[in-house]
């Protein structure tokens, strides 16, 4: 048994986990940007008390209130030139993966001169700003990760970055945030959070401690199915999707994502499909092509979630999802090509060809 397990993030959890740790918040500098992407920050109320926290203990702030869905190099390099200007020495993310994911790249970008593309060089000679995430969906698991997903239109995909100074130093997670969100994102956070788990638990990478988690993070998935599948979600339910997100979040910290992530990417960036459905897609088949590799981890997720087969599995998945846009063979031959530029596509338990990813999109 050998490995490493590095998780620096101090977590908070819980009803009310800013007002009953407001100091931890406003101790980190003199000067926030609040980095949010405007609505789910409101809303939620997770802005109000971050705002009220700051303004108690007499710490500046300015909100960056600009960043899109799938946020761009080009949103990024615009908010490190407002921290800069601002003279904010942390940074405090706010809302769903995107806004989390948009601070990470804003403090690394704020503290060194360096254009966006050079952050996936993963090379940063001055440490990033100190970052507090704030999850209000329960699917990023980003609060707890130290990868930022960009979207970068000269590669026509979604790639990340990240290294051991670009984990929140806290994370302030209060389910009450995420009873604002609409059935559809709850569900497709769900689903995202459900895929983090899954791929680091069938990956090369997994560890003992990496797999307790993913483990745990499924089974709860398992226990939230019922309430996804009508839409309907009691604050327990809200509890547990937020604890598998930080959970999946912890996975992946240690395993990277595997095989999903790197090919839904596509479907993201082609089709405009939401991130969590487009890794829902590509589920059941997932679990049917590494059967025959990691046969005890794949009946262990059935059981986990609660099903007898496979085809059980991709049913009710299918039910959350709808099914998958069709693409052409050009369109195939394109995905492919671009997912196995990815890391992660080769971390998957068994080994992955183009013309296996291929025939894995034709199943889709
Ligand atoms: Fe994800």
């Amino acid at each position: 048994m050998e490995f490493k397990f590095h998780m620096p993030t101090r977590v908070y959890f819980g009803r009310g986990c800013i007002g009953k740790n407001v100091e931890e918040l406003a101790g980190l500098g003199s000067k926030a940007l609040i980095v949010t992407g405007g609505q789910s920050a409101k809303i939620s109320g997770a802005l109000c008390d971050a705002c009220s926290a700051l303004e108690r203990f007499n710490v500046g702030y300015t909100i960056f209130d600009r960043v899109e869905n799938n946020p761009s190099t080009d949103t990024v390099k615009i908010g490190a030139g407002e921290a800069k200007q601002a003279g904010a020495d942390f940074i405090i993310g706010i809302g769903g993966g995107s806004p989390l994911d948009a601070a990470k790249a804003i403090a690394v970008l704020s503290a060194n001169d360096m254009e966006p593309e050079q952050l996936f060089t993963n090379s940063f000679p001055n440490k990033p700003l100190p970052i507090i995430a704030i999850p209000t969906t329960a699917g990023t698991g980003s609060e707890v990760t130290p990868y930022s997903v960009l979207t970068r239109s000269d590669l026509q995909t979604k790639k990340s970055f990240g290294n051991k100074d670009t984990f929140p130093v806290i994370a302030f997670l209060d389910p009450h945030y995420t009873q604002s969100q609409p059935v559809n994102v709850t569900i497709n956070t769900a689903l995202d959070a459900f895929s983090h788990n899954m791929e680091g638990y069938i990956s090369t990478r997994s560890t003992p401690v990496s797999d307790i988690l993913a483990a745990e993070g499924i089974r709860l998935f398992g226990c939230c199915l019922d309430s996804l599948k009508i839409g309907v979600f009691t604050l327990e339910d809200r509890e547990n999707m937020l604890y598998a997100s930080l959970l999946g979040g912890m996975v992946i910290s240690q395993t990277g994502t595997n095989l999903i992530h790197p090919t839904a990417y596509n479907y993201t960036y082609f089709k405009d499909i939401p991130h969590g459905k487009a890794n829902g897609y590509l589920m059941a088949e997932f679990l049917r092509f590494n059967y025959e590799a990691a046969k005890d981890k794949v009946e262990n997720i059935l059981k986990l979630t609660g099903f007898e087969s496979i085809d059980a599995f991709a049913e009710a998945i299918a039910y959350l999802t709808g099914e998958a846009p069709r693409i052409d063979e050009a369109e195939i031959a394109q995905y492919v090509a671009i997912a196995m530029t990815q890391r992660g596509i080769h971390t998957n338990i068994r080994p992955v060809q183009s013309e296996d990813l291929a025939e894995f999109l034709r199943k889709i």
